[in-house]
C-alpha cells in the first residue's frame, strides 16, 4: 500500500477542502530567537513568588504561595526577657521531671535541630516511646501541636509531657514545689512577673515564651534566593522548588511560608491493625475520617531532623521514593470489608514516577530550607537548695541536685 507522507496527506487534504491539517511549519527565525531567549528556570523564580509559575493544585487546596517568615515583632521589654531567660532554663532544667534526669532539652537538642535525632525517642526509665519527637523550630505559629493536634497551645503542651507517665513523669505541684525550694529560681520569676509567686501557669508560660524565640531566621538559601539573591539557590536547587510546586505536588499539603497547611492527612503510614497501629487524628477526634491522619509537619531546616515520619522509620531518599510511588495503598483483608476504622488514604497523593534527577532535584530544595547552625548554649540553672531529700507528690524519694555549678 502506498504511504503518504505528511506533505503529501496536507496536499490532498487541502485539495478535498479539509482543514484539519496540522503539519508544523518550519520554525521562523524569530521564533528560534524566542525558543532561545526563553526564560530559564532561574529566570522564572527570580521573580517575586506572585509572578512565578502556576502551582499544581487539586480543587479544595486553600493554596498559600511559599515565602519568606515574617519577622518576629515581639518586643523585646525587660520583663519579657526575663521570661524568655526563664522559660530557657526551664526547658533545660531535668530537675523538675519525675527522675530528675529528663529535660524538653533532652528530646529536643539544639544541636539536632531541636529534635533528638533518634527513630522514636526514649521516655521515662528510658522506654522507647512510639513517635518521633518533632523539631521545636517555629512552634510558636502552629494552631496545633503534636503529631495528633491534640494541645492548641504551648501551655497545654509542656503539660501534657509533664504529666505523662511516659515522658516527663511528674505533676504540676510536684513542678512548683520543687523550684519553689530555689532562691535562685524566685528571683527569675520576681524579674519574669514582677513578684517571686512560683505557680504552674507562669512556669508552662515562661516556657511558651522561649518556645516562641525558636524562630525561622531566613539564613536559608531559599529565604535569600526569595529576598532577592539569585545565585543563593543552586540549578538542582530550583529545579527542585519548581518540581515541589508542580509535578510532585508537594504544594498541595507543605504550603505557605512553614510549608504546611496545618492540616491532618493519611499517607498510608498508620500501620492498620498491625503491632505498629497509629490511628493519629482519630485517637483526638473519635471522627472516623480522621483514622490514619497526622499534622503536616512544617519542612523548615528539615534536612536537620532525620529520620522522619511519626514514627521515625525514614530517611530523605525513602521519603521520596514513596512519595513517587504515591505511597502504599492498604488492601482491606478479610473480615475487613465493612470496618469502619479502615483508614483512607488522601487522594491528594498521586503515583509520581519521579527521575532519578528529579528525586535529586527535590532533595536539593529541601536542604535549600536548611537554616545558619545554632549553637544554643545550655543556660546556667538556679542553684537547687541546700542539699535535703523532698517527698514528691507521688511519694517517690526525689533527690534535688546540688553539683556544684547548678
Ligand atoms: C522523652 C522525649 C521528650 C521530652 C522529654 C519532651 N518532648 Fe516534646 N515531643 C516529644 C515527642 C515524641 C513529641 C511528639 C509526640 C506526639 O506527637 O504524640 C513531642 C512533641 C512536642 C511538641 C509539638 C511539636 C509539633 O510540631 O507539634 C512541642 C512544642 C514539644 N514537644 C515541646 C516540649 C517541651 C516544652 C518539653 C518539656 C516540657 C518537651 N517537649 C519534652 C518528645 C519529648
Ligand atoms: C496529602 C498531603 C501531602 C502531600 C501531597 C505531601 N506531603 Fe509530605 N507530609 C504530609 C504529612 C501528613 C506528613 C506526616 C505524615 C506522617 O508522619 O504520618 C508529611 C511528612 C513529610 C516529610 C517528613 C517531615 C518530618 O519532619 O518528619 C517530608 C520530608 C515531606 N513530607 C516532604 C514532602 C514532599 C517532598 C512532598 C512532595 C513529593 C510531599 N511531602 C507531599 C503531607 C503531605
Amino acid at each position: 500500500m502506498m504511504r503518504l507522507s505528511n506533505h503529501c496527506f496536507c496536499l490532498l487534504a487541502a485539495a478535498l477542502g479539509l482543514q484539519a491539517c496540522s503539519v508544523p511549519e518550519p520554525a521562523s527565525p524569530a521564533a528560534v530567537v524566542a525558543a532561545a531567549t526563553e526564560p530559564s528556570l532561574r529566570d522564572r523564580y527570580s521573580r517575586s513568588p506572585q509572578d512565578w509559575p502556576a502551582a499544581t493544585i487539586d480543587a479544595g487546596v486553600a493554596f498559600v504561595e511559599l515565602g519568606p517568615i515574617e519577622k518576629s515583632t515581639q518586643p523585646a521589654d525587660p520583663q519579657s526577657t526575663a521570661r524568655v531567660d526563664l522559660g530557657k532554663a526551664l526547658f533545660f532544667d531535668a530537675r523538675i521531671s519525675g527522675s530528675g534526669h529528663m529535660a524538653c532539652a533532652s528530646c529536643h537538642d539544639a544541636d539536632l535541630g531541636f529534635a533528638d535525632g533518634r527513630t522514636t525517642s526514649f521516655g521515662h526509665g528510658f522506654q522507647p516511646l512510639r513517635r518521633n519527637a518533632p523539631s521545636i523550630l517555629n512552634v510558636g505559629s502552629l494552631p496545633t501541636l503534636f503529631w495528633d493536634g491534640r494541645a492548641k497551645t504551648l501551655e497545654d503542651q509542656a503539660l501534657m509531657v509533664f504529666e505523662n507517665a511516659d515522658e516527663m513523669h511528674t505533676s504540676g505541684g510536684a513542678i512548683v514545689e520543687t523550684l519553689s525550694q530555689s532562691q535562685g529560681y524566685r528571683e527569675r520569676f520576681a524579674a519574669a512577673y514582677g513578684d517571686d509567686a512560683i505557680t504552674l501557669p507562669r512556669t508552662l508560660q515562661a516556657i511558651a515564651a522561649f518556645e516562641a524565640t525558636v524562630r525561622s531566621d531566613g539564613s536559608s538559601a531559599f529565604d535569600r534566593f526569595v529576598a532577592g539573591d539569585r545565585e543563593a539557590m543552586d540549578d538542582d536547587a530550583i529545579l527542585g522548588l519548581h518540581l515541589f510546586r508542580t509535578k510532585a505536588r508537594c504544594v498541595n499539603c507543605h504550603h505557605g511560608p512553614l510549608l504546611t497547611d496545618h492540616s491532618f492527612h493519611d499517607l498510608g503510614l498508620s500501620y492498620y491493625g498491625r503491632e505498629l497501629e497509629d490511628l493519629g487524628r482519630y485517637r483526638v477526634t473519635k471522627d472516623t475520617k480522621d483514622v490514619g491522619r497526622f499534622k503536616t509537619p512544617s519542612l523548615r531546616n528539615v534536612t536537620r531532623t532525620a529520620p522522619y515520619m511519626h514514627n521515625g522509620l525514614f530517611d530523605l531518599a525513602g521519603v521520596v521514593n514513596m512519595y513517587s510511588a504515591g505511597m502504599a495503598t492498604l488492601r482491606k483483608k478479610a473480615g475487613q470489608e465493612g470496618d469502619p476504622l479502615f483508614p483512607t488514604k488522601s487522594p491528594l497523593l498521586k503515583r509520581l514516577d519521579l527521575s532519578v534527577d528529579e528525586k535529586r532535584a527535590l532533595i536539593a530544595f529541601l536542604h535549600a530550607l536548611e537554616e545558619r547552625r545554632r549553637r544554643v548554649r545550655p543556660p546556667k540553672l538556679p542553684r537547687s537548695a541546700p542539699h535535703k531529700p523532698a517527698v514528691s507528690m507521688h511519694g517517690r524519694l526525689l533527690l534535688l541536685a546540688t553539683t556544684s555549678g547548678v
